[in-house]
């Protein structure tokens, strides 16, 4: 296992739509990339890492909400689609491309989703709470959408004023 580069914003990669994965990725390199992403995840203290962020431009993430207590929440998404969302929460998000901003953002309380898993076998899951609100942030890095998009304008100019001073200080690269 290695741990990999975590880009930050701006980086291009962040702002593209993820291509599909497809079926010949699924024997080739995929499981390698996953337990990667997996332990660059861990080792940085996050719930959540979409393939975008470590600079693959594919449609797959990682997410485990329990900090790796309970393997049953650990879940590979490749291909993630939402079926259905419902309800509303509003609560601190962060992103490990966003290093140190923290911010409200509304999501969707629930969501019934699908998705590959590693060995390609479709599931179908319905996602509440931080969980939810995870597959959704992380979904949306898949379609080149990140949370700084998410926020009201009040609080992204707030965040977007921070990331400035963080860089002119050379905090953020
Ligand atoms: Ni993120």
């Amino acid at each position: 296992m290695a741990l990999l580069g975590i880009k930050h914003y701006p980086d291009e990669v962040l702002l593209k739509v993820g291509k599909p994965v497809d079926s010949e990725e699924f024997q080739n390199g995929l499981a390698k990339l996953v337990e990667d992403m997996f332990e660059t995840m861990y080792h940085s203290e996050g719930v959540g890492l979409a393939a975008p962020q470590v600079g693959e431009s594919k449609r797959l993430f990682v997410m485990d909400c329990s900090g790796g207590e309970d393997r049953s929440r650990k879940f590979a998404v490749i291909n993630p689609e939402i079926v259905r969302v419902d309800g509303e929460q509003y609560g601190d998000e962060g992103c490990l491309s966003f290093p140190g901003i923290y911010t409200k953002v509304q999501r969707e309380m629930s969501a019934v989703v699908r998705f590959q898993d590693i060995s390609g076998e479709m599931q179908e899951e319905e996602f509440t709470e931080l969980e939810a609100r995870c597959f959704l942030h992380e979904t949306d890095h898949c379609d080149g959408i990140v949370f700084l998009d998410r926020m009201s304008a009040l609080k992204r100019e707030m965040a977007k004023r921070k990331i400035r001073k963080l860089r002119r200080t050379g905090e953020w690269d």
